[in-house]
């Protein structure tokens, strides 16, 4: 078979950065499987995100470790949130970007290879600014990255969230329950979206549409009409009340105007008032569909467990080709890109078009307009 060689053999390396994805095993045997195998190029792993870059933490690829990845969860390599310009060392938080620089160059590195979410694209993005040349990969449970149409980790989560509805459907149902299962998704509410719809979910709360309490018990409260006593409450974690985000935005604003001191802390104060109502949300709205409806109530945080496993067969072939395709950019000299999932095939997006835009459900999206017409409650 025809070998996609270079004449100068590249060097790359390779990290996982954010919270850890199931997939992520999948995609760094991806690239380097046809990086070192199509492409024969050379690539090392450096260990939990770019602080083992800070840290020049290295871990050979090439001796095996690649073997025996493809169906495990998390990342061989580690992974932390630690941005490189902003890093804890010792008790003081540092820009550490030029440290990176050197171990790049130490490193004789011809690209970096960062495989993250949101967060990891804004991070690869200032290290191209600086000069590096960095691929990325769209992972995260949350499938909120921009430009792509999907990222690896998400089929893996929607299944365990979907199973975790069905088996809560018939507890809740010989106990004439409310039960709300709190589903990960602090921006955006793709994860509790498919899910809930997917489960059978009677109510879906997202973080793109607040709500209002006695709209989700008037949901309730038809359905007992109804004859069916019992209801599934799929609430992703992000989701409002619109009472809390109107406080939170008169409290911001509030804020912003604020000109004296005492001003300055009572504003402050009140926005900390506001903001630890946000907090407990899930259990807050168990209790007050209880007191309007006057069923008993249930709560389950998934929490984790959405992120833990072994991933899909969706997943593993997601993040298989999106691996693939970053080696055949590695060799073609494209860098400063993600390598977005466009249908069948794959796509390279500059960093600029993807870095600190989230990818949030538009409110004409299908599925929205799915779960309405199936009368399912979104708290509007
Ligand atoms: O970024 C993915 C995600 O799982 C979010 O859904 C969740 O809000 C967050 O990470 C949890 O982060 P951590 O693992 O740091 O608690």
């Amino acid at each position: 078979m025809h070998k996609g060689k270079n004449v100068m053999t590249k060097y790359v390396g390779i990290l996982t950065s954010g919270g850890d994805s199931p997939g992520l095993n999948a995609a760094i045997r991806g690239v380097g499987k046809a990086a070192m195998g199509f492409y024969d190029m050379k690539v090392i792993g450096f260990r939990d995100g770019f602080r083992g870059l800070m840290e020049n933490r290295t871990m050979r690829l090439d001796g095996g470790e690649l073997s025996g990845i493809l169906t495990i969860g998390g990342t061989i390599l580690g992974t932390s949130r630690d941005k490189p310009h902003r890093m804890l060392v010792g008790d003081k938080i540092c820009d550490m970007t030029d440290v990176i620089l050197k171990n790049y160059e130490a490193n004789h590195l011809d690209a970096l290879v960062c495989l993250g979410g949101g967060g990891t694209q804004k991070n690869a993005l200032r290290l191209k600014e600086r000069g590096l040349n960095v691929i990325t990969l769209p992972k995260t449970i949350d499938n909120d990255v921009a430009m792509t149409d999907v990222t690896f980790g998400f089929d893996t989560a929607l299944t365990i969230a979907t199973e975790a509805i069905d088996r809560l459907h018939s507890t809740a149902h010989s106990h004439h329950r409310i039960v709300v299962v709190e589903i990960m998704g602090h921006g955006a509410g793709w994860l509790a979206l498919g899910a809930g719809i997917a489960g059978g979910a009677d109510v879906i709360l997202l973080p793109e549409i607040p709500y209002d309490v006695e709209h989700v018990a008037h949901t309730i409260r038809e359905r007992r009409r109804a004859g069916k006593p019992f209801s599934i409450v799929a609430m992703a974690e992000g989701a409002i009340e619109t009472k809390v985000l109107d406080e939170t935005k008169a409290a911001e604003k509030k804020k912003a105007r604020a000109k004296t001191k005492d001003e300055k802390k009572s504003a402050s104060a009140e926005l900390k008032k506001v903001g630890a109502q946000y907090t407990d949300k899930t259990l807050t709205l168990a209790k007050q569909l209880e007191t309007l409806t006057g069923l008993e109530s249930r709560v389950t945080i998934l929490g984790h467990l959405q992120r833990g496993g072994t991933p899909t067969a969706a997943d593993r072939l997601l993040a298989t080709r999106l691996g693939a395709a970053c080696s055949g950019f590695l060799n073609d000299g494209t860098y400063g890109v993600m390598v977005a999932a466009r249908g069948d095939g794959t796509e390279p997006v500059p960093l600029e078009h993807v870095a600190g835009k989230r990818k949030t459900i538009p409110f004409d999206h299908p599925w929205i307009e799915t779960a309405r017409r199936v009368g399912i409650g979104l708290g509007d």
